[in-house]
């Protein structure tokens, strides 16, 4: 159930200015939904102080307000490399365009999320801060850019905020017929993400057969069954499956060798005490590599090579150390002495990983089903794997893993069931889509299902196969058109289908189908995206721009969804 709260239109009682002059208004941009979260969180304490808050997803906010809005925050995430998330690029194109309004009269603050394994970290919290600054409005108090255990950030910048607006605003209590309270949130589960359910794993098959692939011969994808019985959790197709992750126990026992410590040593951190092994097991990240270890190693090591990799015009090389090493991969190649309070302080806290959900609770009951890619590569220093996938590679059934249910409400079967769906997921994206068949057939949905399946090679790498052709016999799925890349000296990629299918997905969108992206962000979603505007320009006659305006039109009106990663 969304907890979008939008406010009734403004009742006779109070003039607009006066309204906009006494509330507050926070706006989230959100994909995975922490942003979300967090601005929930916030709406919920402004209101509990008695302010007039109006709690407002990027997209549902009526850009024309902004120019009248007096007090204003915006909770908004980056995605990979610098995107917005998709629900926010109306109103950011929006603030960046030369129609912008002058905001002299504006007082905002911006706390923006992100990743810093990636270089252009928390950049669009940035661009939205520098923006209302430069269309004149007034930053009451400094941005936070929040890292993956966004916390240590957000939690004194939602105080600082909540502080901030009870100055500015006059408690709504002598207004009460201003006030439209928000709709209550949903009654929390008894699990969640700081307090996830332990699972059982029901079943962990491989869905490609080791060797089968000469580029990445360990290519190795599983299929995953987990138990959520007694739990109390319920998903959507849609939803993500949070899981908490412990590291390797090789990569653990490989990091207090190098650095010759004492993993029975107790060390204190942030009122915890733990010995250092379980801490490094548990409670910090070794399978990420940041910029702010790199650069404490940096130091630690006194290692020229370093410092040049973290100057600016190192860009490059820096990106490749990012993506190709890891923490023990650092301490390996460059000597560095390190205490445990130290370690523990400068490695980031290790976060939850979310999994899209592959069932439906209506086919599958108490379970969920995942489709993982098993990260495991060899770096200079050895086999290097990713923490949940490898947890979850090597898990037997029976054992327990900490999981949690994030919820996706952009990421939705229609409500209407007689809507045609076309569903996008190369790689393991084709996971929300077997929980979206699952779901329509459950439902007896009367629109079509179409899917676009991509991956290297037909004989060993069509995730799905038989349940993919026993439903198109069965008149489940009605269209599926598979991209296998490697099969043919050309790449053949889902959006070269696209291409050829042209006709047909611009009658689909016609005809009213909703349209779903699931899988890589980086490459697949952008070349995806150029896809389907060609394929519109073409088919629906028009330029460059109408094309792009159809497309906007789609997601304004939640028939364009993306689960990007
Ligand atoms: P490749 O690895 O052979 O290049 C799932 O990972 C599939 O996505 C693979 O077949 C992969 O092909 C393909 N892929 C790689 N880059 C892509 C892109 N830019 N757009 C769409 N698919 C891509």
């Amino acid at each position: 159930v969304a907890a979008l709260a939008v406010p009734a239109s403004a009742p006779a009682v109070a003039a607009p200015e006066a309204r906009t002059n006494e509330r507050l208004s926070i706006v989230y941009g959100s994909q995975t939904g922490n942003a979300k979260r967090l601005a929930e969180q916030l709406a919920g304490q402004a209101e509990a102080a008695g302010l007039n808050v109006r709690l407002l997803r990027a997209d549902a906010y009526p850009t024309r307000e902004l120019k009248n809005e007096r007090l204003l925050y915006v909770v908004i995430s980056t995605q990979g490399d610098g995107d917005p998330p998709d629900d926010s690029r109306g109103l950011i194109d929006f603030i960046a365009g030369k129609r912008a309004p002058e905001l002299k009269g504006l007082n905002f603050a911006v706390l923006g999320l992100g990743d810093s394994s990636y270089p252009d970290f928390c950049s669009i919290g940035q661009k939205v801060d520098a923006r209302l600054g430069e269309l004149g409005a007034t930053r009451l108090f400094a941005r936070g850019d929040a890292d993956l255990d966004f916390e240590t950030v957000s939690t004194p910048w939602l105080q600082q905020a909540l502080n901030q607006a009870k100055e500015a605003l006059k408690p709504a209590a002598t207004h009460l017929a201003t006030v439209t309270p928000l709709r209550p949130l949903a009654a929390a589960p008894a699990f969640h993400r700081d307090a996830p359910f332990a699972a059982e794993l029901l079943s962990n098959q491989r869905l490609i057969a080791r060797g089968s692939d000469r580029v990445v011969p360990d290519k190795d994808i599983r299929h995953i069954e987990i138990s959520l019985e007694g739990s109390g959790l319920h998903y959507q197709p849609g939803d993500s499956l949070g899981i908490w992750p412990r590291n390797p126990p090789a990569l653990v026992e490989a990091v207090l060798s190098t650095l010759e410590l004492d993993g029975n040593a107790g060390v204190e951190h942030g009122g915890q005490s733990l010995p250092l092994r379980q801490w490094l097991s548990e409670k910090r990240e070794l399978t990420k590599l940041a910029r702010p270890f790199i650069a404490s190693h940096a130091a630690h090591a006194r290692s020229d090579e370093l410092n040049r990799l973290l100057a600016p015009d190192h860009a490059a090389q820096f990106a490749e150390l990012l993506a190709t090493s890891q923490v023990i991969d650092l301490l390996q190649r460059y000597d560095g002495q390190w205490s445990a309070e130290e370690l523990v302080a400068a490695l980031r806290p290790l976060t939850p990983r979310m999994y899209s959900i592959a069932s439906s609770q209506k086919l599958v009951g108490d379970e969920a089903h995942l489709t993982v890619a098993h990260v495991e590569y060899q770096s200079a220093g050895g086999t290097r794997w990713g923490a949940a996938s490898h947890l979850l590679a090597s898990a037997d059934e029976g054992e327990r893993l900490p999981v949690f249910i994030e919820h996706n409400d952009r990421f939705r079967v229609p409500a209407d069931g007689s809507r045609d769906v076309i569903m996008i997921g190369p790689g393991t994206g084709v996971a929300p889509f077997r929980g979206f068949v699952q779901e329509r057939v459950a439902d007896g949905a009367s629109g079509r299902n179409w899917l676009l399946f991509g991956n290297p090679h037909f004989r060993t790498d069509f995730l799905y196969q038989v349940e993919w052709q026993a439903a198109l016999k069965a008149g489940q799925l009605h269209k599926l058109d598979l991209a296998f890349s490697r099969d043919q000296a050309q790449k053949v990629y889902v959006q070269h289908r696209l291409g050829e299918q042209g006709r047909d997905l611009y009658d689909w969108l016609e005809g009213g189908a909703h349209l779903y992206v699931c899988g890589d962000a980086s490459r697949m979603a952008k070349d995806v995206h150029a896809a389907l505007l060609a394929a519109i320009a073409k088919h629906g006659g028009k330029d460059e721009e109408g094309a792009e305006d159809y497309l906007n039109e789609l997601q304004r009106q939640g028939r364009y969804a993306r689960d990007v990663y």
